[in-house]
């Protein structure tokens, strides 16, 4: 039996394990298997349509009646800065030319949680919301709130959880530097000083009374048994599910993944405008890991994208963000369901032996 038994009833689910969104990476079949196997799906909807999160979540409603997580950035778009974005798809032009892509024209990508994602939110009234880079403005979020979901968000720093706590997260995701994707930091942009998991999860757990989530380098049965052992009363966990079949990664992602070590991560600017933790490659070694010249987030993708499209088609991942958290070697090649109750068989096992 679980310890703690506060997430697990807050969202309804039998182990304390959240499938981490990860847009791009994911859509509805990871999250309906996580769930189905008691712990905590996600749909990841940042780079979907209104259109495309509604077919998501049929689909999600169809195939299982368990609790899910629905999944917004909530950034606020950068102001207008055509000087920057200029500059930044000019400091591409030689990989362009390498390539043979045109000037990139495709405007937007990624816009944040706004009133039509709020719209299918209350039409389909998911057990849980989680967002990344803060909160909606009050009155979306009160509207989530009123359609029944909880709320949860993720910090990087004790400030930005308490601000969480303040503006009524249900439970705070303390995501430590160690994590895959972007960071979900809000109140700060100096990745420098961000603090690991292993630091940042207790002294958010002193800091706030909502239930606290663990995200970031957690990827088996020991990593679940630490973070409860720090105060978490869950963990989120992303890159480990990576590699299982439900998860809509790339081939070349996927080689890149397997033989992916520890030491090769980095946080990066350059494929986004924000910082995220990813495998180095060709565009990070040579443009960042941090650009000044990167166009805000997240402007910068609509530049990358081309290139990033032709290299695939000619299987270079060159030009790919493949994110990736520091604990690559986690990722396993296994159906997620399986893997869900393998974690948590695995942290319950460990857990009976230590008490
Ligand atoms: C491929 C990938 C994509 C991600 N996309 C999102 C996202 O769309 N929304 C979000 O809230 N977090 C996203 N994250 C961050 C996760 O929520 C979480 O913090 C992270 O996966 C935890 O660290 P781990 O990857 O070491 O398990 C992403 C992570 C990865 C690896």
């Amino acid at each position: 039996m679980w310890p703690d038994r506060r997430i697990l009833d807050l969202f309804g689910i039998e182990h304390p394990i959240l499938q981490a969104p990860m847009a791009g990476a994911q859509g509805s079949a990871l999250a309906i298997a996580v769930s189905d196997a008691g712990g905590l799906g996600s749909l990841p909807c940042a780079l979907l349509s209104g259109e495309q999160v509604r077919n998501e979540l049929q689909v999600i409603r169809q195939r299982t009646d368990k609790p899910f997580n629905v999944n917004f950035f909530c950034h606020q778009p950068p102001a207008a800065d055509a000087a920057r974005e200029a500059r930044w798809i000019e400091r591409l032009a030689a990989y362009r030319s390498e390539l043979g892509v045109d000037r990139p024209t495709v405007p937007g990508g990624r816009a944040p949680f706004n009133e039509e994602m709020c719209a299918l939110v209350e039409e389909f009234r998911p057990r849980v919301v989680s967002f990344h880079f803060g909160l909606p403005e009050k009155a979306l979020l009160d509207r989530v709130k009123r359609a029944g979901s909880r709320v949860i968000a993720s910090a990087t720093t004790v400030e930005e959880a308490r601000w969480l706590e303040a503006h009524g997260v249900d439970a705070v995701i303390a995501q430590g530097a160690e994590a895959g994707g972007h960071r979900g930091m809000f109140l700060s942009e100096d990745i420098a000083s961000q603090p690991g998991t292993f630091a940042l999860a207790p002294q958010v757990v002193d800091a706030v009374r909502v239930p606290v989530i663990a995200a970031g380098g957690i990827g088996d049965g020991r990593g679940i048994v630490a973070a409860l052992a720090l105060g978490a009363a869950g963990v989120q966990i992303g890159t480990a599910y990576l590699l299982t079949p439900e998860s809509t990664i790339s081939a070349i992602y996927r080689a890149a993944l397997k033989s992916a070590r520890e030491d090769q991560t980095v946080l990066t600017n350059v494929f986004t405008g924000r910082p995220a933790r990813g495998l180095v490659n060709r565009m990070i070694r040579e443009l960042g890991p941090i650009s000044g010249e990167a166009a805000a987030f997240p402007n910068a993708a609509n530049a990358t994208l081309p290139l990033r499209m032709k290299a695939e088609a000619a299987g270079s991942g060159d030009f790919t963000s493949l994110w990736s958290g520091q604990a690559p070697r986690f990722a396993r090649e296994m159906p997620a369901g399986e893997l869900t109750r393998e974690l948590a068989d695995a942290a319950l096992k460990r857990l009976r032996a230590i008490t």
